[in-house]
């Protein structure tokens, strides 16, 4: 039986119908996933404020859209290098004074399988650095604005929360000992996700219901994203498996983030990813998480720390 509440072919762009008048903040689109779902919501009319860190490549993905969709669309960017809090602070500075309205922030942007430990200027593992801190700090500073806007919060996170060690190492999160690019990664995804539920929990002990905030993934997609940060090993093997049925296109792959941005009635507690074999590819929808995702303790105290760590409060 189908169990999808969209249906056989699951969730798809086509029940969009116009999104002028919304505007959509995503980061890191120069490729991938974030390109695809900025393609798709300029398409249906909205405005999409893009935070990439190389203003190059930016201008370039504003000539590609252009080209693609007429020079019409509603489209800039304003630079933000996610690895660095100063850089973040600045961005949502900016975008605060610059944007009228966000119906949501889409946090895409992401690095992953990084061959050795690395630290960022702020003394952070990369990818928890990146991934994670990034997020927390851009999603608290533009928090108010999100609010003000009845917005959502959309965080794009990993089958690899469930392909490290389970938990968060609050004993060494820096991965002093026993460093593996994937747990490193699946431990940055992880932290990604459980904030968002902690959020939702957050919001909803403080009556703030207007403001939504869910978890996807987008399965198995053909990016760049291993080609970037990982190592010649795991560019090679992904290499091979973007070769084969096990991945699909980064179109796809961008769905459940634009699904999750824009479409009602969806229930905060899922996780929305590929609903095929293995979550990777297939029809786009609600599928199971593993309850550590949901650990309520460890979620609190990632919380604590993640304020500890960065000086941000959300103040909800
Ligand atoms: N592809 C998959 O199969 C897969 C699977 C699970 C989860 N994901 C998740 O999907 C999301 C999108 O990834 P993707 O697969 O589309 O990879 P991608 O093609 O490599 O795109 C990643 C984007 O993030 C940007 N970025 C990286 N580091 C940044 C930083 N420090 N500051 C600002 N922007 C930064 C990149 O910009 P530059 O051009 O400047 O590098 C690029 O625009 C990520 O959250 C990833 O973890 C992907």
């Amino acid at each position: 039986m189908n169990t999808n509440q969209f249906g056989e072919k699951g969730w798809t762009p086509d029940r969009i119908k116009k999104l002028n008048g919304k505007t959509y903040v995503i980061t890191g689109t120069t490729s991938g996933t974030g390109f695809e779902a900025t393609k798709i919501l300029l398409s249906k009319g909205a405005k999409v404020v893009m935070l990439n860190r190389n203003l190059k490549k930016a201008k370039g993905t504003i000539a590609i859209l252009k080209q693609e969709l007429g020079e019409a669309i509603d489209i800039v960017n304003i630079q933000m290098d996610l690895s660095k809090q100063s850089s973040v602070k600045k961005t949502a500075e900016d975008v605060l004074k610059t944007v009228p309205q966000i119906d949501a922030l889409i946090c895409n942007a992401a690095i992953a399988q990084v061959p050795k430990q690395t630290i960022t200027v702020d003394g952070w593992e990369s990818q928890m650095g990146t991934n994670y801190y990034g997020n927390w700090t851009l999603q608290a500073l533009l928090f108010p604005l999100i609010e003000k806007s009845k917005g959502r919060i959309v965080t794009v996170g990993s089958l690899g929360y469930d392909m490290g060690i389970k938990t968060i190492k609050f004993d060494d999160l820096n991965w002093e000992k026993d460093y593996t690019p994937n747990n490193a990664y699946s431990q940055s995804k992880l932290a990604q996700i459980m904030s968002m539920y902690e959020l939702q929990d957050r919001l909803k002990e403080a009556g703030k219901t207007d403001v939504k905030a869910y978890a996807c993934h987008p399965g198995s997609s053909r990016t760049n994203l291993i080609n970037s940060s990982g190592s010649f090993m795991m560019k090679f093997i992904f290499n091979l498996m973007k070769l084969s049925p096990l991945t699909q296109s980064a179109e796809k792959g961008a769905y459940p983030e634009v699904m999750c941005a824009i479409e009602p009635n969806l229930d905060e507690s899922g996780f929305y990813g590929p609903t095929g074999r293995n979550n990777w590819t297939g029809p786009v929808g609600a599928h199971k998480i593993k309850s550590h995702a949901k650990d309520k303790t460890v979620a609190k105290r990632l919380w604590e720390l993640s304020e500890k760590e960065t000086g941000i409060n959300w103040n909800i």
